[in-house]
């Protein structure tokens, strides 16, 4: 990986990026900055409450706003099509997603297709996605996909139990105000899971074949920023600099996403999610420590910074130090309550085949991974998930 400064990258953010506790304050006027009339607000019935302000704040400067609250958990290309029908008796001229991963995901795709006749299905992959001519803005209210600041939205397709996803740089949004206040109510486990992926997104992006020194900033800080504390907003949620840490890290693992993007972890944690209904969020603590441990030999040294940024004491070798950071991360999932072995989530052994062949399909994450990954490298992952 040395010679790996050399190469180009490019990085596609949003063009205003507010971050810190009461910036969402600031949204209404930016939207009427931009002219705004008529905006459509994503979002669900658990957190609505939260945006009651912010609502308030774009009808007080003229804005229309209708509101869709029925964005599920885990969305699919049916919920999709049924939201986006809704989106089409408004013609919004702006979109905001208020809400977890799922909900900025589902926004992000209103914007770009409620004023094109193609069906989802015809974007998904790397680059399809030729315009969205709404204006977009992304409120994050858990910590998090950090989708707020990436170019990735993801759907459920029912018929193939597969997680796929549009990745363009019309995905990110114009505007993304991340405020740390609203993940105060969020709940530990949830907690504890979008943290814990958002920890996963900055060493996978860390820990990469595209590597780049300029993710490695974003990821080695959120790594220090989450690892250090996750496990106090976990526990004690209104905290607000733990909370503000938290939603720090999971926005620097958004940075980490459109550039460099994630590895085996995810691809093998797509299917637990997509087969036996588990949280995206979860199911990549699920997968995590027996992926890392099979990486190591690729990459000891890139490993061994990761467990320096977990707090690890740096030991006698890179691949010692690794082990110990893998370790330390074991220590903090079960410190957060996270129940890793797969049996208690009711997934058969029997299982595994099937979830090992639909990880291959993955082919655009598990080519990042700095060690290649055959299906019976896949099964033998998923049964070491189950000794956990
Ligand atoms: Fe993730």
């Amino acid at each position: 990986m040395a010679a790996y400064a050399s190469r180009s990258i490019t990085l596609s953010q949003p063009p205003l990026l507010s971050f810190g506790p009461g910036c969402a304050a600031g949204c209404p006027d930016e939207l009427t900055k931009h002219g705004l009339r008529r905006v459509l607000l994503l979002t669900t019935a658990s957190v609505a409450p939260l945006a009651k302000p912010l609502v308030e704040g774009l009808v007080a400067h003229g804005i229309v706003v209708t509101t869709i609250t029925e964005v599920p958990a885990e969305p699919g290309i049916k919920d999709f099509e049924r939201i986006l029908l809704e989106a089409r008796k408004f013609i919004p001229d702006g979109v905001v997603g208020f809400g977890d991963g799922n909900v900025l995901d589902i926004a992000k795709l209103v914007a770009a297709l409620h004023d094109r006749a193609e069906p989802v299905q015809n974007f998904f992959g790397v680059g399809l996605l030729p315009k969205r001519r709404t204006f977009l803005v992304c409120l994050p209210t858990t910590a998090g996909t950090g989708s707020e600041v990436s170019p990735n939205a993801f759907l459920l397709d029912e018929t193939e139990l597969l997680k796929k996803s549009v990745n363009s740089p019309w995905l990110v949004p114009d505007a993304a105000f991340v405020d740390p206040l609203f993940t105060l109510s969020v709940p530990p486990a949830i907690t504890a899971a979008t943290g814990l992926d958002a920890l996963v997104h900055c060493i996978e992006a860390y820990a990469n074949r595209f590597a780049h020194p300029m993710v490695d900033v974003y990821a080695l800080e959120g790594i220090r920023l989450i690892s250090s504390n996750l496990l106090q907003a976990v526990n004690n949620g209104i905290d607000v600099p733990a909370r503000t840490a938290v939603a720090l890290g999971s926005l620097y693992g958004g940075m980490c996403h459109g550039a460099v993007n994630t590895g085996a972890v995810h691809a093998l944690a797509y299917p637990l999610a997509s087969e036996f209904q588990i949280a995206q969020e979860l199911s990549n603590a699920l997968i995590l420590s027996p992926v890392l441990r099979f990486n190591l030999s690729a990459a000891p040294e890139r490993y061994a910074q990761i467990a320096r940024a977990l707090g690890v004491k740096r030991l006698e070798s890179d691949l010692a130090t690794a082990e110990a950071g893998i370790a330390k991360l074991e220590e903090l999932c079960d410190a957060c309550g996270i129940r890793r072995n797969l049996a208690t989530y009711d997934i058969p052994e029997s299982a595994i085949p099937r979830l090992a062949a639909a990880a291959m399909k993955a082919t655009r994450l598990l080519k990042n991974n700095p060690r290649d990954v055959t299906l019976v490298d896949a099964e033998t992952l998923y049964s070491q998930a189950f000794l956990a």
